[in-house]
């Protein structure tokens, strides 16, 4: 048997309450549950009546390794001990219906009840037809819970389990535990300013042809999230990346390395940390067409230095704390 290797994670003995309800995404909080036990969560289970029409409890109690909870007279005082003991509550998928009783204190299961009860954080992945999504009295009571701090992760947009296409697809449950990562991460960076480049740059020969880089924009993106949910104020200025855009900071596009020096220059002013994980690019071209440049033989392609971001900056009266990295 292979044991695995531990990861230092802040889930690491926590207790994490998943509250399970009835949509059509029920089955990906199997994996939700999977996933949270891999950061070492212990994680205890909660369904509503209607999730037990689209995932069992049996295979959640697997998942868990703790036996799941339906009903509210089950276990006298579940509903108090329960949520008492857990540092988060996750709802994974929260259907317009437990959106709106959590919104309106309505307590009339075991979940609701649990809600009404729960002091702490709590997250909910809301995850419906886009209509439903859409409806306007479902919109105040969502817009109740995250006015009151309730942590929302998506919906997103997609193809829907009834085949049409909207915004009301559950978060990626990758989102979700980095969501509750972040639920419960020390807030050590409160009043810190912190821009973090990242992404490649594209340097352009003509108007369709560039040279870039292999770089994903994976490192800065994730240093940006981390800086985030450790309480920073963060811009995230990114080159080109198909990476998802993380929520809960500024996101300035460039493309360029000379519009990445420019926003580099004009975030920085007030900025008490830059981290410049960015691929920049060395190398430009040293004249750029107007036009595309016709295929004409064996072209040779000149190349001129880009500017030094961090030299820049670094050379500034006043500057911020600069970390950089190299490959
Ligand atoms: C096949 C099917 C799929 C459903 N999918 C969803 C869904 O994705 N999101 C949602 O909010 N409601 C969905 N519903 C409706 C809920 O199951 C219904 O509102 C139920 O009362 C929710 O109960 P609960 O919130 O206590 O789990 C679906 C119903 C059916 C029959």
């Amino acid at each position: 048997m292979t044991k695995r290797k531990k990861v230092l994670t802040v889930l690491r003995n926590k207790s994490v309450l998943v509250g399970v309800t009835g949509g059509a995404a029920a089955y990906k909080s199997i994996d939700l549950v999977r996933r949270l036990k891999e950061e070492e969560a212990s994680v205890f289970v909660i369904m509503t009546e209607a999730a037990g029409k689209f995932v069992t409890p049996l295979s959640l109690g697997i998942a868990s390794q703790n036996r799941v909870c339906s009903s509210l007279f089950d276990e006298p005082m579940a509903h108090i001990k329960m949520p008492a003991a857990a540092d988060l509550l996750v709802i994974a998928p929260a259907t317009a219906n437990i959106i709106s009783k959590f919104a309106n204190g309505i307590a009339d299961d075991l979940l609701s009840t649990c809600l009404v009860s729960h002091p702490g954080k709590t997250i909910i992945a809301p995850s419906m037809n886009w209509r439903m999504y859409q409806n306007r009295f479902f919109q105040q009571n969502l817009q109740k819970l995250t006015s009151a701090g309730v942590i929302q992760v998506g919906p997103e947009r997609g193809v829907l389990a009834c085949g049409e296409e909207g915004l009301g697809r559950m978060a990626e449950v990758s989102d979700i535990v980095e969501a509750a990562k972040g639920a419960l991460t020390d807030r050590d960076l409160v009043g810190e300013d912190i821009i973090v480049t990242a992404g490649p740059t594209r340097e352009y020969l003509d108007p369709v042809r560039f040279i870039s880089n292999r770089s994903s924009g994976k490192m800065g993106y994730a240093l940006a999230r981390a800086a985030r949910d450790r309480g920073a104020d963060v811009t995230l200025i990114s080159g080109p990346s198909a990476l998802e855009r993380p929520g809960g900071l500024k996101f300035v596009e460039v493309e360029t390395s000379a519009e990445m020096l420019s926003a580099v220059k004009s975030y920085t002013s007030k900025a008490t940390v830059l981290i410049m994980a960015a691929a920049v690019s060395d190398f430009a071209p040293a004249m750029r067409s107007d036009a595309k440049i016709e295929k004409d033989g064996n072209t040779t392609l000149r190349l001129r230095l880009t500017d030094d971001i961090i030299s820049e900056v670094a050379g500034a009266e006043k500057r911020p704390f600069i970390i950089g990295f190299a490959a």
